[in-house]
């Protein structure tokens, strides 16, 4: 028995900023932006809106897309690391109380733009233990609000938006399912991607902390290293381990950073470019949710049919990394 993911829904938010209107605050250019990461815009939420809005959307939409209603889903988890509210309560069980469900196990995963793979890995593991029949899985993040708009070196990378799966059991051994996850981390890396203040080791104390600490900082090029790496591992891994060979696989999905790094692991995996799923010039990094969103992107352009063997590939903070090998 595997978990399938039954339906896939999203959530981008109207507001669009372009690189050009970055350029009008910081001291950057469309040119940089492009040739040093392939984005070209970035979609942000309102000001009257928050992460879990944005999960809900996501997640209605994923929950029609099944056939299913809200009531059936036992277990909700959301990967995010800008949810509604700093450490607690979770985004996912705001997400329950806006659904309107009740007694739903629901959790957050911190695992940065990795979070949505981990979290597929442990709904999948869920459902195959029995203790879950429906999962909701969503990979939401509301960066805008914890980016340094002042800092040139973050400020132009960073996406808000959401995306969701349900995920079911499904006991046919060649159907539809997750095949198999790898998942990891680097924990000795920890310093180079965060957000500083308000944990227990720099707690907010008014007055003591440095405005810069309350937002993302990123050492860009250690980050871009580990990046490049792991995307060769996690693809190597999972083809390797499941006598797989790439032309086997439809498409990888990869966390949309930054083009660059897409194109590395394609020059050292010599596999085309094609075979990876880019949407980074519209939507930025979204971090947990740009690989759903990517899923929903596919679907929604008729990219994604049943059968197709699909690879995601993620990293980002903590740091982390994972793939799964989904046959959709
Ligand atoms: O999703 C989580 C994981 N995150 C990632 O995977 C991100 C990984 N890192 C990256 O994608 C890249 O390292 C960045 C896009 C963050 C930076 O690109 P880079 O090619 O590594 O640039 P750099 O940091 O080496 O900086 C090159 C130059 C510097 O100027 P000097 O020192 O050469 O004079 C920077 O100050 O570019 C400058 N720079 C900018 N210039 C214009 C940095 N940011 C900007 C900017 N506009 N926005």
């Amino acid at each position: 028995m595997t978990a399938e993911i039954l339906a896939i829904g999203a959530h981008i938010p109207e507001r669009v900023v372009t690189n050009e209107e970055l350029a009008k605050t910081v001291d950057t250019s469309d040119e940089w932006i492009r040739s040093h990461t392939g984005i070209g815009k970035r979609h942000i939420i309102a000001d009257d809106k928050t992460t879990s809005d944005m999960a809900v959307e996501a997640a209605k939409t994923a929950i029609k897309r099944a056939g299913i209603v809200a009531e059936d889903i036992d277990f909700i988890i959301v990967a995010t690391a800008s949810g509604d509210y700093h450490t607690f309560p979770s985004t996912a069980c705001v997400v329950q109380s806006k659904l309107g469900i009740r007694h739903t196990a629901a959790v957050d995963i911190s695992a940065g733009c990795t979070g949505f793979v981990y979290a597929l890995e442990m709904a999948r593991s869920m459902i195959i233990a029995g203790s879950v029949k429906k999962a909701l899985v969503i990979g939401v993040e509301a960066l805008s609000r914890i980016t340094n708009w002042k800092d040139r070196d973050t400020c132009v990378l960073f996406g808000d938006g959401a995306g969701a799966a349900i995920l079911g059991a499904n006991d046919d051994p060649n159907g539809s399912g997750i095949i198999d996850s790898f998942l990891g981390a680097e924990g000795d890396g920890y310093e180079h991607l965060m957000r500083k203040a308000g944990g227990a080791k720099h707690p907010f104390h008014i007055g003591e902390y440095k405005e810069e600490d309350l937002y993302i900082s990123m050492n860009g090029r250690r980050v871009y290293g580990f990046a490049v790496k792991v995307n060769e591992t996690i693809i190597n891994t999972l083809l390797k381990r499941n006598n797989l060979t790439v032309d086997d696989i439809t498409r990888i999905v990869p966390h949309q950073a930054n083009i660059r790094i897409i194109q590395a692991a394609a020059k050292r995996l010599n596999i085309p470019m094609e075979k990876f799923f880019v949407i980074i010039e519209e939507f930025a990094n979204t971090s947990a949710a740009s690989i759903p969103i990517a899923l929903n992107a596919m679907q929604e352009r008729g990219e994604l049919k049943k059968g197709d063997l699909i690879l995601t590939s993620g990293f980002g903070a903590g740091l982390t990394y994972g793939g799964n090998l989904i046959r959709w």
